[in-house]
């Protein structure tokens, strides 16, 4: 096969950790198969790039990431030293920027993030159901809330005015829709490939094998609201085998604590969605195990991102004990997408989230490194 090349962006504070970790399973399971896969290392952004160049990252930092088939992104933002008062001020200004310039450049419309309960991780909800937990969040990510349209008006007086605009598309709305139905597909094939079978209620009274639940904020934000529903019930039509569901996002936020079991691939506009799956996170085991990516499925010579949920942990960085779990199941989902051209990389991620997953059911519950989770997942990949 032709050879795949990755960018490796170790970004802030616990990225170049957790992303070192990654590195190494990406080592041993080039050697282990042979695989047509080659990746370069961008020390960008980053706060020390920040001090050197005044930037958070290079003007074509764009151009020099477009040929590649994927980047694997550590975490970003920096808050700068401990003791500058500003710091949290400056996470703003330093090297937030470049992942929604990413996001936006490579048209990277879809925000996959999966919650998934796995044997070993932290149970946050006491309730046994809770090991059921397995949905997929979908989250708009090319427009709505993250347009960045607006302005600040008779900016200093006591009369200022802030205005942020909102803007949904209908061809952003459909796409995003038609991509939460065909995945709800997706997954129940792949529960019955695994013997497992889950069955929600349509409606009607019918069951289906998967379930797609749009959330809107439609009793209070009309126009949006309505596009999505008529959107979502239109594009419904084509998926008579997916259940529908329909949740207002307050209401969505009461049920994932009540029971998220009930819920298996979710659709939300790009804020709610932002905001719900920090919830998700918490809920199949915290951020330390919580994957992410960020696909252009139109445009395969556009490079997706695969970054997990959390951000760059500043109070913990340096120390060698970010969890790298999320990291490596990122990483597996980055192998799956890749394995589209090269599905001797598929297989690879198979490989790489069965050990992520083996090593987290048999020592979850352990205190570890960084450095130690990276290693046994590396042992169960050599021995595997
Ligand atoms: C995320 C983050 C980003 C977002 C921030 C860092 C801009 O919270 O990836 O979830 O809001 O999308
Ligand atoms: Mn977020």
């Amino acid at each position: 096969a032709e050879t795949t090349r990755i960018a490796i962006t170790p970004g802030d504070g616990i990225g170049p950790e957790v992303i070192a970790e990654a590195v190494r399973c990406l080592e041993v399971l080039r050697a282990k198969h042979d695989l047509a896969l080659e990746w370069t290392r961008f020390p960008w952004p980053s706060h020390a790039w920040h001090e050197q160049h005044g930037e958070s990252w290079p003007a074509d930092a764009l151009d020099q990431l477009r040929d590649y088939q994927a980047i694997l992104l550590g975490a970003l933002g920096d808050p700068g030293p401990a003791d500058d008062p500003d710091r949290y001020l400056l996470s703003d200004a330093v090297s937030l920027g470049p992942l929604l310039d990413m996001r936006k450049n490579f048209d990277q419309w879809v925000c996959e993030r999966p919650a998934r309960l796995l044997p070993g991780a932290r149970q946050y909800l006491k309730d046994e159901r809770a090991k059921d937990i397995d949905m997929l969040v979908i989250r708009e990510n090319s427009e709505g809330e993250y347009v960045s349209q607006g302005g600040r008006l008779r900016k200093g007086t006591p009369d200022e005015v802030a205005t942020q605009l909102e803007v949904f598309t209908r061809k952003a709305t459909d796409r995003i829709i038609r991509y939460g139905f065909d995945q709800a597909r997706k997954r129940a094939a792949d529960r019955l490939q695994e013997g497992r079978t889950r069955s929600f209620r349509t409606l009607d009274g019918r069951t289906c094998e998967s379930q797609v639940c749009l959330i809107t904020k439609r009793n209070a934000l009309r126009h949006w609201g309505d596009m999505y529903t008529e959107a979502f019930e239109e594009i419904s039509k084509e998926y008579p085998d997916v259940a529908v569901h329909h949740e207002l996002v307050d209401a969505a936020c009461m049920k994932f604590v009540q029971c998220p079991w009930a819920f298996d691939v979710v659709v939300a506009s790009n804020l709610q969605g932002d905001i719900l799956t920090d919830l998700a996170a918490v809920l199949s085991g915290g951020m330390g195990v919580a994957p992410s990516c960020n696909l252009n499925p139109t445009n395969p010579n556009m490079p997706s991102m695969f970054e997990p949920t959390h951000g760059s942990a500043p109070d913990i960085a340096g120390q060698g004990i970010a969890d790298p779990t999320a990291m490596l199941f990122t990483t597996a989902r980055m192998l799956e997408w890749l394995g589209r051209k090269d599905p001797s990389l598929a297989l690879a991620g198979q490989e790489l989230f069965d050990a992520m997953a083996a090593d987290l059911a048999e020592c979850g519950n352990q205190q570890r490194t960084s450095r130690e989770i990276g290693d046994a997942v590396c042992k169960r990949l050599r021995g595997s």
